[in-house]
C-alpha cells in the first residue's frame, strides 16, 4: 500500500502521524510511504530521518494526499485537507465529529473511509489511542502547575516539594482516571503531599492498592473535595464523564475558600473544565487570574511535548497502521472488532453511532459498511 503522512496544518500543531521508526515497519512490511518534506520538524525529526527510513520525501501536500491510499496524521482534516480526500483513501486520524457538522459533512461528500483514533476500542472497554495523550497530559499538569505555582507568575511561591524544614505543597487531584493518576505520580515524585479523590470506589481500590504509599485517595463527595481544596495550593482538574460535558465542581464564589495564588490547572478544559471559571486557553497564553487563582487551561496539552506526544501516540497507533496496510482496512477491521470502532465514515455514509446522534445524521452500523 502507498501510505502518506502530511505535514499537520492546525495552528499550534508540531506532532506528526508517522515516526521515522513507523515508516521504517512499514517499509519493511512491503509498503511504501511518502511523507511531505518538513512534516516531522516540529517534533525533531529531519527529512534526512525519514529517507533514512525508507520514505519517499514529496514537497507538498497535495502531491501526498494525491498518491496515497492512506493518509495517517494527527489532527483532524483541515478544509483545505478535505477538499482533497477522495472515495477508495482511507484516512487514520483523530476526527472528534461529534461537534463539527462541518468536517462531518465535508468527509461524507469526500467518501473517504474515516477511520478515528478516538473511537478504537480496546480489550478492557478503554480507549488506546486517546491514552497516551491523556498519560502526557497528566504528567505534565504538575509540571505546568509547579510553574503556575512560582511568584513570578501569578502564583503562590511555593516549592512543590518543599525543603528540608518547610513542608511541600498540597495537591489535589480531581479524578483518578488517566490523567489523574499520571498527574498524581510525577506530583507525588517531585515530592508533593498529593491526594486523589474519585467518585468510582473500585478505582479508589486500584489505586489504594498499587499506589498507597505514595499518594493518598479520598472519594470526592462535595464535602471531601472542598474540605481538601481549601488546603491546596494545586488542584488538578482530570474528571471525565464520558460523552458528556465536564461537571463544574469548585463554583466562582468557592473560589474565595481557596487559598490566595493556587494553581488550578484544568485538564479536562477540553470537555469545558470542571471549575465554573474555567476557559481555555493557549500554550502562547496558557495561565489568567480569577479572583486571585491562578488558572492553566490549555485544550492542547500535549502540543507542548510534541516529540514525546509524537513517539507516545505512534507506538499505538503502529499495530493498527500495520494491519491497516497489510489487510486493506475492510479484512483488517472485520478481524478486529476494536478497530471497526473507529469505523466513523465510508463512502459517503456515517459510521458511528453517536456521533450521527449528536449530529441528528442517520448512521449505519461499521459491521454493515463492510459490504457497500
Ligand atoms: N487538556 C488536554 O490537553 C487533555 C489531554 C488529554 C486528556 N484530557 C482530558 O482529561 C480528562 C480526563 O481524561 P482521562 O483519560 O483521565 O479520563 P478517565 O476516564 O481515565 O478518568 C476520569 C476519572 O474521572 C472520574 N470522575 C468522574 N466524575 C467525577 C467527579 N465528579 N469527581 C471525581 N472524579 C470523577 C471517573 O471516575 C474516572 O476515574 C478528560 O476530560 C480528557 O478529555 C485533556
Amino acid at each position: 500500500m502507498k501510505i502518506g503522512c502530511p505535514k499537520e496544518i492546525k495552528p499550534q500543531e508540531f506532532r506528526v502521524g508517522m515516526t521515522p521508526n513507523a515508516v521504517r515497519e512499514a517499509v519493511a512490511h512491503g509498503h511504501q510511504v511518502v511523507v511531505e518534506t518538513g512534516a516531522g520538524t516540529g517534533a525533531g525529526f529531519s527529512d534526512s530521518d525519514y529517507v533514512a527510513a525508507g520514505a519517499t520525501m514529496l514537497g507538498t501536500a497535495e502531491d501526498v494526499f494525491a498518491q496515497a491510499e492512506m493518509i495517517v496524521k494527527v489532527k483532524e482534516p483541515q478544509a483545505v485537507e478535505r477538499a482533497r480526500l477522495r472515495e477508495g483513501q482511507v484516512l487514520f486520524t483523530y476526527l472528534h465529529l461529534a461537534p463539527d457538522p462541518a468536517q462531518t459533512a465535508d468527509l461524507l461528500a469526500s467518501g473517504v473511509t474515516a477511520i478515528a483514533y478516538e473511537t478504537v476500542t480496546d480489550e478492557r472497554g478503554g480507549l488506546p489511542l486517546l491514552a497516551p495523550m491523556s498519560e502526557v497530559a497528566g504528567r505534565l499538569a504538575p509540571q505546568v502547575g509547579a510553574w503556575t505555582l512560582q511568584k513570578a507568575n501569578g502564583g503562590r511561591g511555593v516549592l512543590l516539594g518543599g525543603v528540608p524544614g518547610v513542608s511541600p505543597a498540597k495537591v489535589l487531584v480531581i479524578g483518578g482516571g488517566v490523567v489523574g493518576t499520571h498527574a498524581a505520580r510525577v506530583a507525588a515524585g517531585m515530592g508533593a503531599d498529593v491526594t486523589v479523590i474519585d467518585r468510582s470506589v473500585p478505582r479508589l481500590r486500584y489505586l489504594d492498592d498499587v499506589f498507597g504509599g505514595q499518594f493518598k485517595n479520598a472519594y470526592a463527595s462535595a464535602g471531601n473535595t472542598m474540605d481538601l481544596a481549601r488546603e491546596a495550593d494545586m488542584i488538578i482538574g482530570a474528571v471525565l464523564i464520558p460523552g458528556a460535558a465536564a461537571p463544574k465542581l469548585i463554583s466562582r464564589a468557592q473560589l474565595a475558600e481557596l487559598k490566595p495564588g493556587a494553581a488550578l490547572v484544568d485538564v479536562a478544559i477540553d470537555q469545558g473544565g470542571c471549575f465554573e471559571t474555567s476557559r481555555a486557553t493557549t500554550h502562547q497564553d496558557p495561565v489568567y487570574e480569577v479572583d486571585g487563582i491562578m488558572h492553566y487551561c490549555v485544550a492542547n496539552m500535549p502540543g507542548a511535548v510534541a516529540r514525546t506526544s509524537t513517539l507516545a501516540l505512534g507506538n499505538a497507533t503502529l499495530p493498527f497502521l500495520l494491519a491497516l496496510a497489510d489487510k486493506g482496512w475492510k479484512l483488517a477491521c472485520a478481524e478486529d472488532k476494536h478497530l471497526m470502532a473507529g469505523l466513523n465514515t465510508h463512502k459517503g455514509k456515517l459510521t458511528y453511532a453517536a456521533v450521527g446522534a449528536a449530529l441528528g445524521l442517520p448512521a449505519i452500523s461499521a459491521a454493515a459498511a463492510l459490504d457497500l
